[in-house]
């Protein structure tokens, strides 16, 4: 059966004290709603549908691309609510609808389908995921009647003296099915003490109906931690931190100390790949086998091929092939291509270049725009002018070049293959291949200097 997701995610999220709508906020470099976004469709949602409302349009803009649909709820008027507003969208789906609150950065995607596999094995219009938790207080609780089944959601600003005792609670995460559920929305009404809509009334209205309601409890209750302050922000990064890092130690990865290595959840590593600390591998990056990244390093975005070693540096929306050596302290920014057994050593930084296969970069350079063949070196404090202050302009230099030190490379120019560049030469003209280019004044030498100086200053002294 068809499985649908709808993601609230229109809230303000008051507590976060944030000019960003609260669902923005990022676990592990990405944004608390595309964790649901990704769990949700892993779990088998065709369709993921995301409720905006506070702050939408920076929400909408950093899912653009991403496949989902959104839906406006421009006033918050509840859970409810929101799901109401999505009836234009959703209103003649059928099969199973997962409801999951955008704040909620934890849940498994095994987590989300055992709620959709509850409902096609017993055919139930609703299933609530509920969870035990010692300090129940602001969440709604779960009522049960005397046979044990759920006979309603209290939230906590409803609750009786009695009810506030109940320790499971409602995780705001549901399975329904859709056609039923719009057909009993327009029910829900707004008589408590919030004056909203709130979708957990629906559980009562759809008993009242004789229609099956069932739970499942969650088997992590870490899983369903719902994000409404700054604190649970930094308790929901530490929790999948470490559910992240024992993922790939388990895989093979080795980390001398996982609290201070951060991995997004979307980051691929081969095996045997040493992590130091306080490195962070972040955004679509990929590793291969038999690297050693960190200390101190920054991987997002980027490809590292088999048997790197990144050593304090940072690596941006760049591609290393295998075996290149980074750092310590280079800056690899975006649009870098590392060729095979390349080095880009002690405080370099490239952009936008492309550096051939077993070329040395090995100290103190800035290589941007450029196109570096194979088996170049690079000599210390190298650079390429590609800036005329209005314009970037590409500099070549073809295989088995020499560049000497301090070489300025003026561009756009070129240098042809094997050519050497004399030590601290400003070369603005294309070098031809296998030629020798030097751009230095002729040294003067001044026999005996320094020691008539060292005698005049003995004299005055
Ligand atoms: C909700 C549940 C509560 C549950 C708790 C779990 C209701 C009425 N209460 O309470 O039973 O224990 O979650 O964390 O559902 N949202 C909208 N539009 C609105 C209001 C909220 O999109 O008009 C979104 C929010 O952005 C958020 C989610 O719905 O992502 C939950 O809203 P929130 O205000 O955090 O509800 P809680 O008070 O936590
Ligand atoms: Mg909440």
């Amino acid at each position: 059966m068809s499985v649908t997701a709808l993601i609230l995610a229109a809230g303000e999220g008051t507590r976060m004290k944030s000019a960003l709508p609260k669902v923005a906020h990022r676990v592990l470099g990405k944004p608390m709603v595309e964790h649901v976004v990704s769990a949700a469709r892993a779990a088998g949602a065709g369709r993921v549908v995301v409720v905006t409302g506070h702050g939408a349009e920076a929400v909408e803009a950093l899912m653009a691309g991403s496949g989902v649909d959104f839906v406006r709820q421009d006033e918050q008027h509840g859970t409810g609510h929101a799901v109401m507003c999505a009836e234009v969208l959703l209103g003649a789906a059928d099969g199973s609808l997962l409801v999951v609150a955008g704040d909620c950065p934890l849940f498994t995607p095994e987590t989300l389908a055992s709620l959709v596999a509850e409902r096609d094995r017993t055919g139930a219009a609703a299933v609530v995921l509920t969870t035990r938790v010692d300090e129940p207080a602001g969440y709604g609780r779960i009522v049960r009647d005397s046979q044990g089944a759920i006979a309603g959601i209290v939230e906590d600003r409803d609750l009786s003296p009695e009810q506030r005792a109940i320790t499971e609670i409602n995780t705001s995460t549901y399975c329904f099915d859709a056609a039923v559920l719009f057909e009993h929305l327009r029910k829900l009404e707004n008589a408590n003490a919030q004056g909203e809509y709130y979708l957990t009334d629906i559980v009562g209205i759809l008993n009242a109906e004789g229609l099956a309601v069932r739970t499942v409890e969650a088997q992590e209750p870490l899983e369903t931690l719902g994000v409404n302050t700054r604190v649970q922000l930094a308790e929901a990064s530490r929790i999948l931190q470490r559910r992240i890092n024992e993922r790939h130690m388990l895989a093979g990865v080795t980390m001398t100390d996982p609290d201070l290595v951060w991995i997004g959840p979307d980051v691929a590593i081969g095996r045997d790949v040493v992590i130091e600390p306080m490195t962070t591998l972040m955004g679509a990056t990929t590793v291969g086998d038999g690297c050693v990244l960190g200390p101190d390093t920054r991987v997002t975005d980027s490809t590292v091929g088999s048997g790197c070693v990144v050593d304090s540096s940072i690596v941006s929306g760049a591609v290393l092939a295998d075996r290149v050596r980074v750092g310590p302290r280079a800056y690899l920014r975006p649009g870098t291509q590392m060729g095979e057994g390349s080095k880009a050593g002690t405080c370099v930084e490239i952009k936008d270049s492309r550096i051939g296969a077993a070329t040395k970069v090995p100290h103190l350079s800035y290589i941007g725009d450029a196109d570096i063949g194979s088996a170049v070196n690079i000599g210390a404090g190298t650079i390429t002018c590609n800036y005329d202050g209005e314009r970037k302009h590409r500099t070549v230099v073809g295989d088995g070049a020499f560049i000497g030190s301090d070489t300025m490379l003026v561009a756009p120019v070129e240098v042809g293959r094997g050519a050497v560049t004399g030590a601290g030469s400003v070369i603005a003209h294309d070098v031809p291949a296998d030629a020798l280019a030097v751009e230095r004044t002729e040294q003067r030498t001044v026999e005996g200097w320094a020691a008539r100086r060292r005698e005049t200053a003995q004299d005055e002294g």
